[in-house]
């Protein structure tokens, strides 16, 4: 569940930092009015060599891709922002964090294309634990189906994380939870599976993983993909496939992943357990060696943890 976060000392704003408190935005910014803000999600876990981001240069990729889908230039490299990352841990004092570069059009123009209103550009970040509570990785979730669809194709554009596409995100999450569920599946408009709220869904048959294939509704995860060179790792069979609804209902196993989710098994959908409602074996390895590498643990980690302390 989200909670109230402890504030961080310092964020840093178009290359500077600013106090915490003084991060603020005119209330006329085009990005208030009308959602122009792209953005990532990037952990930094505690290990041994200090504070590490995971897959920093990947979550720095797919911002760069939002910024281009949504014609804005945020005006620093990937090397800046790669910086700008590790120093706002540094300079925070935090080990174990949450990292969440933003790229909106600030206040200028009140015209609905914002072309006017300058880009800004910030990173703050902040401590944060487990997002689907405390047990979720254990014990897994239970969700249910939406009766919100994701965006069809070429309406919103899934490849992008943009502030906008969330208003469908919180109505799938609001409704999951007036329900007494922890998080949803959604459809996308054909009626099969697409995502969660903020996460991807892997189901496993037959001793291997199905992932829905990025076609537009859904976001390209960069857990995704790292759950999906794991399951190669440990010769799971991995395949992207188009997914029916009630295979929800008859997986072996089912998980999520994503930045904040983490890995964290799924056991029961719209009250139908998976499999025998716990945590699967398979989910269980996937998850434990995603952990060991995130905490910097397992050798084979392919790169994927830039320390802050070299950043
Ligand atoms: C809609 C949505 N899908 C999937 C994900 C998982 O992506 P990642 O693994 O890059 O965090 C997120 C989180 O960023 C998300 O917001």
């Amino acid at each position: 569940m989200s909670k109230i976060i402890k504030d961080a000392a310092w964020i840093w704003k178009n290359g500077d930092f600013v106090p915490w408190a003084e991060a603020t935005l005119h209330l006329l910014s085009t990005a208030v009015q009308f959602g122009s803000s792209v953005f990532e999600g990037i952990r930094c876990y505690d290990t041994a060599r200090g504070p590490a981001i995971f897959r920093l240069p990947e979550h720095l990729r797919r911002l760069r891709n939002s910024c281009r889908i949504y014609r804005m230039d945020p005006g620093y490299s990937e090397a800046d922002l790669t910086e700008a990352c590790c120093e706002v841990v540094r300079r925070n004092g935090l080990s174990a964090c949450y990292i969440r570069p933003m790229v909106l059009r600030g206040y200028g123009t009140m015209a609905m294309d914002g072309v006017g209103s300058p880009i800004e550009t910030y990173v703050p970040a902040w401590e944060w634990g487990a997002y689907l509570g405390a047990d979720a990785l254990e014990q897994g979730v239970d969700v249910c189906v939406s009766s919100w669809q994701r965006a069809a194709g070429n309406t919103f554009p899934g490849m992008a994380k943009a502030a906008g596409h969330y208003n469908n995100a919180q109505l799938i999450k609001l409704e999951a939870l007036a329900n007494g569920y922890v998080e949803a599946i959604a459809l996308t408009t054909a009626g099969t599976i697409s995502e969660g709220s903020g996460q991807n869904l892997f189901a496993v048959v037959d001793g291997g993983l199905v992932t829905p294939p990025i076609e537009g509704s859904n976001l390209a995860g960069v857990t995704r993909a790292s759950v999906m060179q794991i399951a190669h790792d440990l010769d799971i069979p991995v395949r992207e496939s188009i997914m029916p609804r009630e295979l929800l209902y008859v997986a072996d196993e089912l998980f999520f992943s994503g930045t904040a989710s983490e890995v964290t098994p799924i056991r029961s959908v719209d009250k139908i357990e998976v499999g025998d409602g716990k945590r699967g074996p398979i989910t269980a390895r996937l998850q434990e060696r995603f952990l060991s590498i995130v905490r910097g643990e397992h050798p084979n980690n392919h790169g994927w943890l830039t320390p802050v302390e070299e950043g």
